[in-house]
């Protein structure tokens, strides 16, 4: 394992294995690695000869400065963690090496991206959209691996390799949880100890609503989780239940095939998200 932080040295790296044919496998990260990053890896492993994984706090994403002042960083120790998972190249630009020139793009991703995270993160899946787009041209991999943790982005992330003709494969990983239910997530370090013994009743919730939906309506199962969240100190930002395809709300069972139950909720300050399928 190797890591790099330049584009031109990782593109000097691959081009060899590119020129016998052998597949490479990307899971693009922002670093402060737990199982659910893991499990992307071990899935690129998996499918491909080569496996890259990028480690870069995408400044361009972050709609809130204070958010990307805390975000946790630990560069040794996700190298450490990675060295004990079959990973090739670990890349890890910094910021100046991403972004050269000042960050003008700005992506049309239709109703995508106007619902839940893109209206309460305004700019942050043009962010994430950038960095992607920039990191699929450097590494141009046959897979990239995103979890399904973060449902809204993956379906960003395919919207933007069919509306850019990219040549990758997006593959969607199932969340990976910790014993007791709660998404893993490098933001549940900044959980106080109480605060961590309350969240997992966000995915307990969630749960409850998909017994719920057998014979309930989408309004019904709606008001359920935002009273029974409303009950404890996790503040609901909102809570969705959308098409997996268009994400956009439905009123009744019948408008989806596969509908997606998406939510977004405080517990102090830190902001923790995720999802159900019903
Ligand atoms: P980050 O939050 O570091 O997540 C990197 C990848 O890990 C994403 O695809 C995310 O969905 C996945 N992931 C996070 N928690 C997971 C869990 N509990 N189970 C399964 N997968 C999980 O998402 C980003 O970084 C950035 O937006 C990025 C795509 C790297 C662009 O900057």
């Amino acid at each position: 394992m190797r890591t790099i932080q330049t584009k031109k040295e990782l593109k000097a790296f691959l081009a060899p294995f590119r020129e016998q044919g052998k597949s490479v496998g990307f899971v693009p990260t922002m670093g402060a690695l737990h199982q659910g990053h893991l499990h992307l890896v071990d899935c690129a492993a998996r499918d491909n000869d080569i496996v890259v994984a990028s480690v870069f706090v995408n400044p361009v994403q972050f709609n809130n400065p204070g958010d990307l002042a805390k975000y946790p960083r630990d560069l040794e120790g996700d190298t450490k963690k990675l060295a004990v998972h079959h990973v090739d190249y670990i890349f890890a630009p910094s910021v100046e090496e991403m972004y050269p020139k000042e960050v003008k793009k700005s992506y049309d991703f239709g109703l995508v991206d106007k619902v839940m995270e893109g209206k309460y993160r305004p700019g942050h899946f043009n962010g994430v959209a950038v960095v992607v787009h920039r990191l699929f041209n450097i590494v141009e991999p046959d897979k990239a691996y995103f979890g399904e943790k973060d449902f809204q982005q993956l379906a960003v992330i395919r919207k933007l390799v069919e509306q850019e003709q990219i040549p990758v494969n997006v593959i969607g990983c199932e969340t990976i949880r910790e014993a007791d239910g709660l998404a893993m997530s490098s933001r549940n370090q900044r959980l106080t100890p109480h605060e961590r013994k309350e969240a997992p009743f966000i995915y307990a919730t969630l749960k409850n609503a998909v017994e719920l939906s057998k014979n309930q309506t989408v309004a019904e199962v709606k008001r359920y989780v935002l009273e029974k969240l409303d009950e404890t100190n996790i503040k609901t930002e909102y809570f969705e239940i959308v098409d997996s395809h268009t994400l956009q709300p439905i009123k009744s069972w019948s408008e989806s095939e596969h509908p997606r139950g998406c939510i977004a909720a405080y517990l102090g300050n830190v902001r923790l998200i995720d999802n159900i399928a019903f």
